[in-house]
């Protein structure tokens, strides 16, 4: 069977990384999470405490050795040698990461990255602007969505379960600044790909999910 390449773009907590992970293993392809690259670079800038201005992020992301390796169920990542796996997951790099990846050079920096992966076929890429800018011919296109209120229930409890103490409406406010930073921006924003199938998760299982998007690619 051919090895489809397939994008899944929505807002935080949608279930995107969850589901494909899961339709990755179900059609033995690779798994690319780019929010962890955004990531890794966020934590990189508050690491070395450097400003949060284009200039400075741009110059950063051309010095960024970045790794990425989904092993066991998991994305590993590592900055200049340095695992940063558990560190790019913390609510801090949540607060900046949507600032950081407005940077024109980092996002082209990003762009050629990612297309290089998902060169040969056979990925599942997870993010904001797959479907539209990173893969525009991925065969199948998802647009993961949930009410607001569903997806910071599912950031707090995640966080909660890692020992952190949130107020869930502060949570709330704050996934919805994201949000709207990641859909305003210039370059390449938060939009469902014209061709993209809108999925709303709100009261569907990851399951579901799962096999609705199997059954798409089976179309294919
Ligand atoms: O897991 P969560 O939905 O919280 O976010 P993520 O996928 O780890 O992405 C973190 C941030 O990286 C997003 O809020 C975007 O600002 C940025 N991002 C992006 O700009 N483009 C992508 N393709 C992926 C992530
Ligand atoms: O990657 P994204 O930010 O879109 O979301 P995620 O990290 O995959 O999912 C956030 C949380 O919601 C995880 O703990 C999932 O287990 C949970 N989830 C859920 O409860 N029901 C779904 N249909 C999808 C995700």
């Amino acid at each position: 069977m051919k090895r489809l390449n397939i994008a899944i773009d929505g807002p935080a907590g949608a279930g995107k990384s969850t589901v494909a992970k899961l339709v990755a293993q179900r059609l033995g392809y690779i798994y690319i999470d780019t929010g962890a690259m955004y990531r890794a670079v966020a934590w990189q800038a508050i690491n070395n405490k450097i400003e949060l201005d284009s200039t400075a992020i741009a110059n950063l992301a051309r010095q960024l050795e970045l790794k990425l390796a989904y092993i066991n169920g998991k994305t590993e990542v590592a900055v200049n040698g340095q695992d940063i796996t558990e560190a790019i997951r913390t609510p801090e790099v949540s607060r900046v990461v949507a600032k950081v990846s407005q940077v024109p050079e980092l996002r082209e920096i990003m762009l050629k990255l990612q297309r290089d992966m998902a060169k040969q076929g056979g990925v599942v890429m997870d993010g904001r602007d797959i479907g539209t800018h990173v893969l525009p011919n991925a065969e199948i296109k998802i647009f993961l969505t949930a009410s607001i209120s569903e997806r910071a229930k599912r950031r707090w409890q995640e966080l909660t379960a890692k020992g952190y103490s949130i107020d869930l409406t502060e949570l709330e406010a704050e996934i919805a600044c994201r949000d709207r930073e990641d859909c305003e921006r210039e370059i390449a924003p938060l939009i469902a790909a014209a061709d993209a199938v809108t999925v709303d998760t709100t009261s569907l299982s990851i399951e579901a999910t799962v096999e609705k998007i199997l059954e798409l690619c089976e179309e294919k």
